[in-house]
């Protein structure tokens, strides 16, 4: 039983907050480490969704098909790359998991590698319909995949965030469009 005026409120808020992760629009990025492409698209999404004051509407997460770095932070060329940009990227890798399937409602893989990896975990081929390209939703862009800038210079992490950026748009405009009330 809830007696203190406080701890109703809180309750309260508890419920207001459990209620709106429920309802939201869940969004995972999936790349190969998850430190440079999927935590960018993850915080680039997160950025635009703030903007638009919609962020207790749309939920972001990123993981990455391998366990390489696993709880490690954001690649640091990435990080330079968003901070040119005015971003602060943030989160620890994790590896994707079949638990995912259940959890979000559009699933993003950076490359046709990532987008087979993440279909073979799902072995009934149950969940297939949540997974999508990221490129897929880029308006400016011809690219069919979002390059992997590890092995690669600053550059790349670079064109990396344009991409992603012109991609994230695109996904949004797209949510808003269809899949928020
Ligand atoms: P990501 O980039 O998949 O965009 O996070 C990579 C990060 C690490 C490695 C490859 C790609 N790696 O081979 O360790």
């Amino acid at each position: 039983m809830l007696l203190a005026s406080e701890s109703k409120s809180d309750y309260n808020q508890g419920f207001k907050e459990y209620w709106s992760t429920f309802m939201a629009y869940k969004l995972l990025f999936v790349c190969l480490g998850n430190i440079c492409r999927s935590p960018a698209a993850e915080n680039i999404m997160n950025y635009l969704i703030e903007q638009e004051n919609l962020h207790d509407q749309i939920i972001c997460d990123s993981a990455g098909t391998s366990s390489y770095h696993i709880g490690s932070p954001p690649d640091r060329r990435m990080k330079d790359a968003a901070s040119k940009r005015g971003m602060d990227f943030r989160g620890r890798a994790r590896q994707f998991d079949w638990f995912d399937f259940e959890q979000f409602d559009l699933i993003l893989a950076m490359d046709r590698e990532n987008y087979q990896n993440i279909l073979a975990v799902d072995t009934k081929g149950v969940y297939h319909h949540k997974v999508r390209l990221m490129c897929e939703f880029a308006r400016e862009h011809p690219e069919k995949e979002v390059p992997d800038p590890y092995y690669g210079g600053q550059a790349g992490f670079d064109k990396v965030i344009d991409l992603l950026l012109d991609a994230c748009n695109g996904l949004l405009t797209e949510i808003k469009q269809n899949n928020l009330n």
